[in-house]
């Protein structure tokens, strides 16, 4: 036979539930798709205005640039004229004096809210908004 509900039971539920949402809560913040955080190898270029770093968030690959102090912008990687990537490391570069991302396979030009600058590109590249604590040092891409 099922308990019934009562007062001590109910409260059991509630902390219970409480509890479980708070650690959804905590592990979103600090686990979730998208974080990031500079102390990581991956992500020191950002320490740096100007660094740019390859992110993946679900499907998506993106690319973060920090434009200033306090500012990381997060936008596609993937070169809308043939696909190339736009990792440095592959076939990007970030030029911060003219604010522009560069393709190396055909020389499309971007600026850094993905609007196409220069070059065979026929589309804008998709920008996301991205939760930057530049004094944590940790941020989160927001899809
Ligand atoms: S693939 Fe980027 S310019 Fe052609």
């Amino acid at each position: 036979m099922p308990n019934p509900i009562n007062r001590r039971n109910f409260v059991q539920l509630c902390c219970t539930g409480c509890a479980l949402v708070a650690t959804g809560c905590i592990a979103e913040v600090y686990g979730g798709a998208g974080d990031f955080r500079l102390a990581d190898d991956e992500f020191k270029a950002l320490s740096t205005v100007g660094g740019v770093a390859p992110i993946n968030v679900e499907d998506r690959a993106l690319l973060l640039i920090r434009t200033t102090a306090s500012e990381i912008v997060a936008l596609s990687r993937i070169c809308t004229h043939q696909q190339c990537d736009l990792s440095p490391s592959i076939a990007g570069s970030f030029d911060l004096d003219s604010g522009q991302l560069r393709c190396l396979c055909h020389d499309a030009r971007y600026d850094t809210t993905g609007k196409v600058v220069g070059g065979p590109a026929p589309a804008p590249l998709d920008r996301f908004v991205v939760d930057f604590d530049p004094a944590a040092g940790v941020g989160q891409v927001l899809l």
